[in-house]
């Protein structure tokens, strides 16, 4: 069972990426922005709390997010290996993760991590937002989100480099040439 965690700054290619990593490996792909903009859109109690903080480029709080976590691997019993995108995001949802997966006999395989330049980043917000229209996609809210990345959610690097399995690779350049950068690291 492989256990990747996608790793990056809004904009940096995470939803882009899983897509092929799934679409070739035949893995399940989590991702927690995906899940919560559903329970939006559907209206459930997670939704409705979970909309208060992402409108304004802030994270969800961390027990809401494990649990909806900790529900969603249930629902593959039969995975072969899980890809989660943006999550964890913090360093406590990292801790209550490794406890959700050993219960399960799990462990994560490694993180690997997207590295972008912040002006690439906003370019391709800009261009997303024309494209989808995602309401947290306005300048302001990416400015927001980048920086919400950089307090907390970068410092989780180092509780993946800590166990050694910690991977960082070049976000920048074409989807393809990051794909093949993905795959030889999966394969190795
Ligand atoms: P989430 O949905 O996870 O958004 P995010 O982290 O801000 O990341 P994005 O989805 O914006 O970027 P991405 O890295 O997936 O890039 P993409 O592939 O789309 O989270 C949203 C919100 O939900 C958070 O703010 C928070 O409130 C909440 N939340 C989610 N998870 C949480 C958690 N664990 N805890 C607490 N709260 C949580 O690419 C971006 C664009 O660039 C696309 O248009 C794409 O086509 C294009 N692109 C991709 N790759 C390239 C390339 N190589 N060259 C050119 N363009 C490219
Ligand atoms: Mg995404």
């Amino acid at each position: 069972m492989k256990i990747i965690l996608l790793f990056g700054s809004p904009g940096a290619g995470k939803g882009t990426q899983s897509k092929n990593i799934i679409h070739k490996y035949g893995f399940n792909h989590i991702a927690t922005g995906d899940l919560l903009r559903n329970a939006i859109i559907n209206n459930t109690e997670l939704g409705v709390q979970a909309k208060k903080y992402m409108d304004k480029g802030n994270l969800v709080p961390d027990d809401l997010v494990v649990r909806m976590i900790e529900k969603q691997i249930d629902k593959f019993p039969d995975s072969t290996g899980f890809v989660f995108d943006g999550f964890p995001r913090t360093v406590k949802q990292a801790e209550a993760f490794d406890k959700v997966l050993s219960k399960k006999g799990l462990s994560v395989s490694f993180m690997l991590a997207l590295n972008v330049e912040k002006e690439e980043l906003k370019e391709r917000l800009k261009k997303r937002a024309e494209e989808e229209g995602r309401v947290d996609d306005t300048p302001e809210i990416i400015e927001k989100r980048i920086k919400v990345y950089l307090d907390k959610t970068a410092p989780v690097a180092d509780y993946y480099k800590k166990q050694g399995k910690f991977h960082e690779i070049s976000g920048m350049g074409t989807v393809d040439e990051i794909f093949n950068q993905i795959t030889s690291i999966i394969d190795s």
